[in-house]
Parts: C-alpha cells; structure tokens; sequence
C-alpha cells in the first residue's frame, strides 16, 4: 500500500495509450524488467489495459480496442499519450464532495468501478491544468490486481 502524503493522496497508476501494447509490454518487462500484474479487456471502456509493477505504483499501459474507443478518439493523431494519472485516497466520496465543493469540475459525481479493483471517479481536465486525473479507493470486496 503506498505511502499517503499530507493531502492525503498516493499516485496509484500513470495510465498512457501506447501504439503498439505488445512492443511496450515486451520493452516494459523484458528491457526494464518489471512484472505484470494484471492484463484486463474492458469492453465498456472499449480498451485493453496492462499494469506493471513500478514498486509503490503501477504503469498503465492502454490499447484501444477499436478507432470509435473513446481512448482512440483521446490519442487523435499522436502515437503515445499520457491518459490519465491516479491518487489513491483514503474516502474517495467524501474527496469528491470535497473537490466539489470547492469549484472542482468532476466527470463522476459518484464513483464507480474501475479497471482494477477499484473504485474510481474522474476530474475533468478543464478544472486540473490540462491532465485527466483520476481518484481512486481499493474496494475491500474486490480481488486486488489480478484478472479475474
Ligand atoms: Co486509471
């Protein structure tokens, strides 16, 4: 479990859309030699998804599943691009009230399932300087990091 910071957040995951999963995974895993820790197709998502062990956060590597994914349409013409970045926090609804309160922009005013035993919610990017950031809380009920 990451270390919190004073705010309360630990980065999770740095999610990226990546051209070609398979050459990453391979330069992820065989050239740096870290592990894969889960591999998920999220059809609703419309992406493949990949976490590698990165000690107390997971690099996220994202395919989409067809040009109408919505992380097709994200990458546009580039190649590789930064998706998302995610915070751990410790009550994650009472984060989003928080955030809310104070003017924040959110994509999901309640939170919901995400790719990997979690629950998660997005800011938009127009109220975070530009980055997709993502709020995440481990689901006690959920099987940590493996696929199912
Ligand atoms: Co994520």
């Amino acid at each position: 479990m990451n270390r919190f910071g004073k705010a309360g957040y630990a980065l999770d995951h740095v999610a990226i859309v990546v051209g070609d999963l398979d050459a990453s995974v391979e330069f992820y895993t065989r050239t740096l030699g870290l592990e894969v820790v889960y591999r998920q197709t999220i059809p609703g998502q419309g992406v493949e998804a990949v976490g590698l062990d990165a000690g107390d956060s997971i690099i996220e590597l994202l395919r989409p599943l067809d040009e109408e994914s919505p992380i097709a349409r994200f990458r546009g013409d580039a190649s590789t691009k930064l998706h998302h970045t995610a915070y751990r926090v410790g009550d994650i609804r009472a984060e989003l009230a928080r955030l809310k309160s104070a003017g924040v922009r959110l994509i999901d005013d309640q939170p919901r399932r995400g790719a990997h035993g979690n629950i998660i919610a997005f800011l938009h990017p127009k109220s975070t300087g530009g980055v997709l950031i993502e709020l995440c809380e481990r689901d006690p009920a959920s099987t940590p990091l493996t696929d199912p």
